[in-house]
């Protein structure tokens, strides 16, 4: 199959090269270079599956988006819009669209942009990140899970093996919005929290933790149930922490952003919480302290 990908950050790079063993690898960049070398590595506890290898690959070419069957887009969930009005023009009305991002609340603005084409969301908890420009490193291994969001998507099941035989383990689901919601308690626990506190995934398991995240979990677990995904807190809060210690020695993407000085995702993962609350009545104290803190930080990084 061709397959172009849309933004060559950590995730894109790592399904870039997954996805290159069977299919032809296009990528659709901001800078718009011609090529793009890339070199992916893995640590000891991945590299069975990552072998290390240097990857070039085709970019930013109208012909191959156009003649993709699968564009698969791994931008930021607030640069989804700007990305898909930069190729939307070259973009063949058949083909499926793949957004993969962290958060929630940008599947109205996709519709609304791609009314003709198959539109697919997939949440993943591979891990990796970018030590430097042309390298990227696969550091942990995940789930990914993927499922249509229009009546387009509906025949296109196929797409779990496809993303499966590059990285597995990932599975078609028939309602992607129950995953994403789960998705969204981990990172309403653990990024703003280990973004505010400068701190690796694991500390958070420490006791001073224990009743924040006790809270943030309680008041998803309400908004989710109040969604039509009925959960509690205390399953939410065990899910957490799994994650917590499965990637105690990472970085969160949001640590990262802030200390990068990067626009966050708070917007669409807490705030896409505090939004969905307000529509059901619900209060959400921690959610919004934590969003308001990040907004806070956003807003001072050029002061020093
Ligand atoms: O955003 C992230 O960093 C990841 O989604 C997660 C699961 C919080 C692990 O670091």
């Amino acid at each position: 199959m061709n397959i172009t990908i849309i933004g060559a950050g950590a995730v894109g790079r790592l399904w870039g090269c997954k996805l290159a063993a069977h299919h032809t690898i296009h990528f659709w960049t901001r800078d718009n270079c011609q090529k793009l070398a890339i070199h992916l590595s893995g640590t000891s506890a991945t590299s069975s599956i990552t072998p290390e290898a240097t990857f070039q690959f085709d970019a930013n070419q109208p012909t191959l988006l156009a003649s993709s069957e699968v564009v698969l887009v791994t931008v930021k969930a607030f640069q989804v819009e700007a990305a898909i009005q930069a190729f939307k023009a070259h973009l063949n009305p058949d083909t499926a669209v793949v957004i993969m991002h962290n958060g929630m609340g940008s599947q109205q603005t996709v519709s609304a942009l791609l009314p003709e084409n198959p539109i697919i969301y997939a949440t993943t908890s591979q891990a990796a990140f970018r030590p430097s420009e042309n390298d990227v490193r696969h550091t942990g291994l995940g789930p990914t899970l993927l499922g249509g969001i229009n009546p387009q998507a509906e025949d296109y099941q196929a797409l779990g093996q496809l993303f499966d035989d590059a990285l597995p383990p990932c599975t078609w689901q028939d309602d992607i919005n129950q995953p994403l919601w789960r998705k969204l308690a981990i990172n309403c626990a653990i990024n703003p929290l280990t973004a505010l506190h400068n701190c690796k995934n694991g500390e958070l398991a420490r006791s001073e933790f224990n009743r924040e995240l006790t809270g943030i979990c309680q008041e998803v677990a309400e908004v989710m149930s109040a969604e039509g995904y009925p959960i509690t807190g205390t399953e939410l809060r065990q899910q957490v922490d799994t994650v917590i210690n499965a990637t105690a020695d990472n970085f969160s993407s949001m640590n990262q952003d802030v200390c990068h000085q990067r626009q966050t995702e708070i917007d669409y993962i807490s705030g896409y919480l505090i939004s969905r609350a307000a529509t059901h009545n619900i209060s959400v104290p921690y959610n919004q302290r934590l969003w308001q803190a990040i907004k806070d930080m956003e807003k001072h990084y050029h002061d020093q």
